[in-house]
């Protein structure tokens, strides 16, 4: 199982995107909505373990595979769940409910060679269009903490605000402690939680 940062934020973005993405190296990415055949494009490692099973399992839930190619190759990808609820595959078992009018982005990569050129950001801004065009307002995803920053950093060079809704810390023993960061209703967890405020530090 792949470790899970002691700390993560369940976040929520607008759908609608101001400004077009595309700074210096995302160059002629081509976003597209991708199905089973793209599935096998990916490398191996993503694949191993079982993932390739799992993947289908997505398309076959009526998950979105969003796939950005540069020279006809697969360079990024995300995965958007369009309404219902989803949990987190670090902590089986916890899953969170939707509100209206909200999709859920998760499993965000792009090709370790290829980061740091603007394609996370090019597939993201497609795919704010993509749940927009489906009539969703907003798309919530987690950060782990090292990566809420940068997160935030990118989607503000396309106009785009992030909200954290949610902070989930694992405690030593695994338990988890949530913060709600907001009122708002986008996110609710389905689980029986301690308020972190309630447990001394
Ligand atoms: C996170 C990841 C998808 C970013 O892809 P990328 O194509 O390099 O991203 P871009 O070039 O568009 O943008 C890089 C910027 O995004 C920021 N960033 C970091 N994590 C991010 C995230 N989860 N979502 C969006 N942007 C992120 C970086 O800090 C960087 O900002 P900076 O240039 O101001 O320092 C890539 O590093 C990756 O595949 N990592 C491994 C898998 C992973 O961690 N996925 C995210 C969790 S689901």
């Amino acid at each position: 199982m792949m470790a899970f940062s002691r700390v993560a934020y369940v976040c929520k973005v607008p759908t609608h995107v101001p400004a077009r993405a595309g700074h210096d190296g995302s160059g002629s990415i081509l976003v597209r909505t991708g199905g089973e055949p793209d599935i096998d494009r990916l490398p191996a490692e993503l694949l191993s373990a079982g993932g390739r099973e799992r993947l289908q399992r997505r398309l076959a839930d009526g998950e979105l595979f969003v796939v950005g190619e540069l020279d006809g190759r697969l360079v990024s990808c995300t995965w958007l769940r369009p309404g219902g609820g989803f949990s987190l595959h670090h902590l089986p078992g916890k899953s969170f409910r939707l509100g209206d009018g909200v999709g859920y982005g998760h499993d965000a990569w792009t090709d370790p060679a290829l980061r740091g050129r603007g394609l996370r950001l090019a597939v993201f801004a497609e795919e704010l269009r993509i749940l927009e065009r489906l009539g969703l307002g907003w798309e919530v995803s987690y950060f782990v903490d090292h990566q809420l920053e940068g997160g935030r950093r990118n989607l503000a060079r396309i106009g785009v605000p992030v909200t954290a809704l949610w902070k989930i810390r694992v405690r030593p023993d695994g338990s988890l402690a949530l913060t709600a960061l907001s009122e708002d209703s986008s996110v609710t967890p389905r689980f029986e939680y301690t308020r972190e405020e309630e447990v001394p530090s």
